[in-house]
């Protein structure tokens, strides 16, 4: 089953007299339950595209449909209790919000989400012991490591069990060690869901572990590698 579907996405900024297509008729499908990769140079559009597929950027022109509902079309409330439901998203940069404590953070998508008879707690218990951050709830952001940062976000991400968790170089700030544990939670974290990751990443070795690794070059995408295929 299709889970996402990005069709012929445009995406320009102005600055001054001059116009940026930051994303240039990008399509994307993606069916439930893959791992997408999306590799390319600084500047090629991969920020851009990850954040109108999730709902945080309206194209200029093209749809997004995750599960068949076309997001782009959703008035703003719609879109916000839509990502709630069903959309993850763990930024390049953290954006993790200094005055709260990791707990705090994570807990923030839950306000948004209205899902009957889900008990955030025994999920959460789940994440923070993947994650191993259940020590660290009561720490601000600036009293963590940037490891430990970066996995907070990927909790705060996950706490709603997102269908489609879109990630946007969640290991760039770690190094080897660090960035291969996070991806190996990030993994381990997604059997526990059986989600959808769509993940920015500039580590071969990471998106060689996706299904699909596309490539994004001057605001175009196109397929690379198909790791599936025989
Ligand atoms: N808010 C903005 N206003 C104007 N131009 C922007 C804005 N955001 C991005 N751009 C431009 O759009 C293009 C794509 O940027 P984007 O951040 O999507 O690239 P990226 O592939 O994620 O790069 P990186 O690998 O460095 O994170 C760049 O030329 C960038 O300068
Ligand atoms: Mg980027």
């Amino acid at each position: 089953m299709l889970i996402l579907q990005a069709e012929n996405v445009i995406k320009q900024y102005r600055q001054y007299d001059e116009v940026i297509y930051a994303v240039n008729r990008a399509s994307l499908k993606v069916e439930d339950g893959e791992f997408i990769a999306i590799m390319g140079s600084s500047g090629s559009g991969k920020s851009t595209f990850l954040h109108v597929m999730a709902g945080l950027i309206r194209p200029d022109y093209g749809h997004v449909k995750i599960r068949g509902n076309d997001i782009t079309e959703m008035s703003q409330d719609e879109l916000n209790r839509f990502r709630g439901q069903f959309i993850g998203m763990v930024f390049q940069k953290h954006n993790l919000i200094p005055q709260l404590t990791a707990l705090e953070n994570i807990m923030i998508p839950t306000v948004m989400c209205n899902k009957e008879e889900f008990h955030f707690e025994e999920h959460l218990k789940k994440l923070i012991t993947t994650l191993k951050i259940a020590d660290r709830l009561n720490h601000l952001p600036s009293e963590l490591s940037g490891g430990q940062q970066q996995r907070v976000a990927i909790a705060r991400a996950m706490i709603n069990r997102p269908q489609v968790l879109f990630a946007d170089e969640p290991t760039g700030n770690l190094d080897r060690a660090n960035a291969d544990e996070v991806l190996d939670l990030l993994l381990k974290t997604r059997e526990v869901i059986g989600q959808t990751i769509v993940m920015v990443t500039h580590d071969m070795s990471i998106a060689e572990k996706a299904d699909k690794i596309y490539l994004m070059d001057n605001g175009g995408l196109e397929l690379f590698k198909d790791n599936k295929a025989i």
